[in-house]
C-alpha cells in the first residue's frame, strides 16, 4: 500500500479518486482538515476499503511512525501543505509551520521507518513530495521555460516555504540516502479545486453575480495543467523515477490571466448564460495587485517527457471545458466549500477598494 498526505485537497483528492480507479492498492490518506481539506470530495470512496482516511497532522511525530508501522507503506506521497499565496502574504505562520515545520517531522519519522526495513523494501521505497515551479521565482517575457536546474529564487511566503521543504527533502537523499523524488508543477485547474483559486473563483462568482477580480493589469501569465494530468505524471514519476531525481511537470500552456477569465466567461455564456441577456464579462473588475507579484511562470517539461514518457492527456481546451462543466454540475460541493471559513477569508481578502465585492 502507499501513504499519502493532504489527500482531502484539491490535487490530493485527484489523486486518490484516479489510483482508485486504477488499480486496487490500497491508499492511505493522512490529512489534517484545514479549510482547505474537503471529505466532500472523497465522497465516492469513503466506504471504499481500498481507500483509509485518517485526520492527523504531518507535524505529528507519534502519529505518523504509529501509521507507517501499522501500515508498512511500500512510498509515501506528499501532498499537505498551505498552499494558497494571498493567505500566506495574510499569514506567514502556518506556512512555515507546515510547509517547513511538517515536512521536517514527516521526513524524520520516514528516515526512521525506512531505516529499519528489510534491504529489498529499503531499495523500493519512495517518499515523493509534491512541489511547485513558484520555487523558481518569476520569469522575464523572454526567459526560457523553467528547467530542473534552475536556481531557486522564491519571492513569496508560499513558495520560500516550499522551497525549503524542497531543499530539506534532497538533503535527506544527499545525507542519509533516503530514496526520494521531487517534483515541480505549474498551476493545476479542475474538479475539486477550492474557489479562493482564480478559476475556480471566477466560475462562482460569475454564477453569483458578483466581480470577477482580476489583480493588477492582468497580464500575469502561467502555465495551466489539468489536475489529472498531474496526477497522472505523479503516477509515473512514483513508478519510474530515479531516487535524488527532481522532474518538472507543466502543460506547455502559457496564458495570461485576463485570457483565463475570459475563456471562462466565454464558455460560461456558451452552458448557461446570463438571464439578462449580457455577457459575463462584463462582471469583470481590475483589483489592487498582489504584493510581489511573479510576473510570469512556464515549465519545461522535456525531461519528464523524454526520461518517463509522459504527456498530459488534456488540452487547455478541452480541459477548461470540463471544469466548467463540473462547477455547474455539482452545485452542492460548491456551497458545502463556502463554509464561515471562507466567507471571513474572502471579506477579509478583498475587504479594500474595489476589490470589496468580490
Ligand atoms: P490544497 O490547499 O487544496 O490542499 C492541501 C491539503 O493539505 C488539504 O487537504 C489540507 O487539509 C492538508 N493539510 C494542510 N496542512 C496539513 C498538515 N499540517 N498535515 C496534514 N494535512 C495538511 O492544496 P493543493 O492545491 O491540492 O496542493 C497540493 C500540493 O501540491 C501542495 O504541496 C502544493 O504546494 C502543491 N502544488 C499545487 C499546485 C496547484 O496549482 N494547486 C501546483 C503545484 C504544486
Ligand atoms: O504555480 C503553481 C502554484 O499555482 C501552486 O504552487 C499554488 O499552490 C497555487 O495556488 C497556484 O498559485 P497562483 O498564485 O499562481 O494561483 P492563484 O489561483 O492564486 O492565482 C493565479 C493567478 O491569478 C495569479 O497571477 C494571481 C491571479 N489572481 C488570483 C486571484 C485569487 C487574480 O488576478 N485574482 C484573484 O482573485
Amino acid at each position: 500500500m502507499i501513504l499519502i498526505t493532504g489527500g482531502a485537497g484539491f490535487i490530493g483528492a485527484n489523486f486518490v479518486l484516479d489510483w482508485l480507479a486504477g488499480c486496487d492498492e490500497v491508499i492511505v490518506n493522512l490529512d489534517k482538515l484545514t479549510y482547505a481539506g474537503n471529505l466532500d470530495s472523497l465522497k465516492s470512496v469513503i466506504n471504499d476499503k481500498r481507500h483509509v482516511f485518517v485526520q492527523g497532522d504531518i507535524g505529528d511525530s507519534h502519529r505518523i511512525k504509529q501509521l507507517l508501522t501499522q501500515y508498512q507503506p511500500r512510498a509515501v506521497v506528499n501532498f499537505a501543505a498551505e498552499s494558497h499565496v494571498d493567505r500566506s502574504i495574510h499569514g506567514p505562520g502556518d506556512f512555515i509551520q507546515t510547509n517547513i515545520v511538517g515536512t521536517f517531522h514527516l521526513l524524520e519519522s520516514i528516515r526512521g521507518y525506512w531505516n529499519e526495513l528489510n534491504s529489498g523494501s529499503k531499495r523500493e521505497f519512495r517518499f515523493l513530495h509534491v512541489s511547485t515551479d513558484e520555487v523558481y521565482g518569476s520569469l522575464a517575457q523572454e526567459d526560457p521555460a523553467f528547467c530542473e536546474t534552475n536556481a531557486y529564487q522564491p519571492n513569496s511566503p508560499y513558495s520560500a516555504s516550499k522551497a525549503a521543504s524542497d531543499h530539506l527533502v534532497r538533503a535527506y537523499h544527499h545525507t542519509y540516502g533516503l530514496p526520494v523524488l521531487t517534483t515541480n508543477c505549474s498551476n493545476n485547474y479542475g474538479p475539486f479545486h477550492f474557489p479562493e483559486k482564480l478559476i475556480p473563483l471566477i466560475i462562482v462568482n460569475a454564477l453569483s453575480g458578483k466581480a470577477l477580480p482580476v489583480y493588477g493589469d492582468g497580464q500575469q501569465i502561467r502555465d495551466w495543467l489539468y489536475v489529472k494530468d498531474h496526477c497522472s505524471a505523479l503516477r509515473q514519476v512514483l513508478a519510474y523515477g530515479q531516487p535524488g531525481e527532481t522532474y518538472n511537470i507543466g502543460g506547455w500552456n502559457e496564458q495570461a490571466n485576463l485570457d483565463i477569465v475570459h475563456t471562462v466567461c466565454n464558455l460560461l455564456d456558451e452552458f448557461r448564460p446570463r438571464t439578462d441577456g449580457r455577457k459575463y464579462s462584463e462582471q469583470i473588475t481590475f483589483v489592487t495587485d498582489r504584493p510581489g507579484h511573479d510576473r510570469r511562470y512556464a515549465i519545461d517539461a522535456r525531461k519528464i517527457e523524454q526520461e518517463l514518457g509522459w504527456k498530459p492527456a488534456e488540452t487547455f481546451a478541452s480541459g477548461i471545458r470540463k471544469t466548467v462543466q463540473w462547477y455547474l454540475d455539482n452545485p452542492e460541493w460548491v456551497a458545502n466549500v463556502q463554509s464561515g471559513a471562507y466567507r471571513d477569508w474572502v471579506a477579509k481578502h478583498y475587504a479594500t477598494g474595489e476589490n470589496n465585492d468580490a
